[in-house]
């Protein structure tokens, strides 16, 4: 039997990871996690429970003790959402709770595909193949406010470009596990690529892999 394929795909805010992500996951058939999903929760139920966010002591019971229940897609999308999980992501203690979930996921006999900022680098640094997703802060600002602005959200580029700028820099200089390629990732450039064109770029280079 073929080996189970597992896939790490990582990279900045907005710059087109899920979208790539949840199609690669459909055309390999594999399992697909949203790790963002995970620090989102968390962030969530901080706020939820007005505890300090920047207080790893309290937040760390928190990573530790999610479930499934409060993995709501819909609740968590939102920018809001983003914020408060770069924020927790920061924590040592948060990560370490919510390596073995991950990494589980990473390990069943089908293979998956995981999306985030340290699959590649920490949770699953013997992937298959990792691919690193990357584009101007500019082009994903470009992209995020147009997106909200076609499902009726009045939001200002300027606005949109200072937060993305604002969550690279604590995503990539943060102590743990910071936003950053793994040696052996594929960078992929997506600021000049329509989204089809990302695709067929990742499937060439997984399909590369399969063939070796
Ligand atoms: O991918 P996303 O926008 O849903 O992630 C939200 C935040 O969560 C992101 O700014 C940093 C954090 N995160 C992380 O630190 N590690 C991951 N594997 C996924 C997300």
């Amino acid at each position: 039997m073929a080996r189970p394929l597992v896939i790490a795909i990582d990279g900045p805010a907005a710059a087109g990871k899920g979208t790539l992500a949840k199609q690669l996951a459909a055309h390999y058939s594999l399992p697909y996690l949203d790790t963002g999903l995970l620090y989102r929760a968390v962030g969530r139920k901080a706020a939820a429970q007005g505890l300090d966010l920047d207080d790893p002591q309290a937040m760390e019971p928190l990573a530790r003790d999610l479930d499934t229940g409060d993995i709501d897609e819909g609740a968590l999308r939102g920018r809001e959402a983003g914020e408060l999980a770069s924020r927790v992501a920061a924590h040592e203690g948060v990560r370490r709770a919510l390596t073995a979930f991950q990494r589980d996921f990473a390990d069943r006999p089908t293979g998956a595909l995981l999306d985030g900022r340290d699959i590649g680098t920490v949770i699953c640094p013997n992937a298959d193949v990792k691919i690193f997703v990357v584009a101007s802060a500019e082009v994903r600002a470009r992209r995020r406010t147009d997106e909200l602005n076609a499902k009726g959200r009045a939001v200002v580029y300027e606005t949109i470009l200072e937060e993305v700028r604002q969550r690279d820099d604590r995503d990539s200089n943060r102590a743990v596990a910071p936003l950053k390629p793994a040696e052996d990732a594929h960078l992929l450039d997506t600021s000049e690529l329509s989204i089809e064109g990302v695709f067929r770029e990742a499937c060439r280079l997984i399909d590369a892999h399969i063939q070796t």
